[in-house]
């Protein structure tokens, strides 16, 4: 696959994103009985190679990705595209950590492959970008900029939680057209859920990529997590596509 499979361009509508209207993707990779990782998050490897490519090439079609702090310290992910052929005109996406407390370890290699320096890398990198509440201490701030990261304080509810109803004003804020939500469980259900629409009455989701792949995880990390598997919405689907092992379904919410 030497350009993004067809039917990514053609059910993806990121060519009319603009940073006044953000798209907003949430993507996922689940086994058949909807686990996205094992017993205490251990990570699984759901995707083969075919939907693995295709995963890369989707996030050269988005500004940026966005992860929680816990698939962060979990994983400890990349979010590269290096499957990908080396081009001056593919980038990886702006990564984006939701991380209200600032639990980023300094040791991930998200920073310490940014800060690598650039003659010593095959690939250009960006500086992590890492949304927190604005009630963190200017200390801890301070801290992690110290550490190479940018850090971007955003307003939170009473619970403490960025409401997912204002990403698109961050991006925005940040010159950011798109973004794909790559997880995890938390971060996933938080978007998918949330009721409040755009300012033009579409949903705050554009787009939903799942890959499912043909294996059962049993006991592990629900792409939902237990409980709060209410308030999710229909999804209309768009397209269906065999992925090597793997099925990828593209959907949009149906309101
Ligand atoms: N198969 C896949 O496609 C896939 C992809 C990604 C991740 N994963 C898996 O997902 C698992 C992690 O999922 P998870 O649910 O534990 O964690 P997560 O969603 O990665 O991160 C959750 C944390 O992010 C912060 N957060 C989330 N929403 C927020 C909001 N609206 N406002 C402020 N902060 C917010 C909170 O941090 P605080 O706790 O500090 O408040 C929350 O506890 C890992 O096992 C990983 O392997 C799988």
């Amino acid at each position: 696959m030497t350009s993004p499979p067809p039917f990514l361009a053609q059910h993806l509508p990121l060519d009319k994103a603009t940073a006044s209207r953000p798209h907003i993707t949430v993507t996922w990779a689940q086994s058949l009985d909807s686990k996205i990782a094992g017993v205490g998050g251990k990570r699984v490897i759901l995707s083969g190679s075919e939907s693995m490519l295709m995963t890369h090439w989707m996030r050269t079609m988005h500004d940026a990705i966005m992860i929680g702090i816990n698939t962060l310290i979990l994983d400890d992910p990349r979010l590269q595209i290096n499957l990908l052929p080396a081009s001056p005109n593919l980038r990886p996406p702006q990564p984006l950590i939701l991380d209200p407390h600032l639990r980023f370890p300094p040791s991930a290699r998200l920073l310490t492959e940014y800060l690598t320096k650039p003659s010593q890398r095959s690939i250009s990198l960006h500086q992590p970008w890492i949304i927190c509440s604005d009630q963190v201490s200017h200390f801890k701030i301070r801290a992690l900029e110290g550490s190479g990261a940018r850090i971007i304080p955003v307003k939170v509810d009473e619970s403490g939680r960025i409401p997912p109803s204002s990403l698109p004003t961050v991006l925005g804020e940040l010159g950011l057209r798109s973004v794909m939500i790559e997880g995890g469980s938390k971060v996933l259900s938080q978007f998918l859920s949330c009721k409040d629409k755009r300012e033009d009455g579409s949903p705050l989701v554009d787009s939903v990529v799942v890959t499912v792949a043909p294996t059962f995880i049993g006991d592990g990390v629900g792409v939902v997590p237990e409980g709060e598997d209410k308030g999710l919405p229909p999804l209309r689907t768009l397209h269906t596509e065999t992925m090597g092992k793997d099925a990828v379904m593209v959907c949009a919410i149906d309101i």
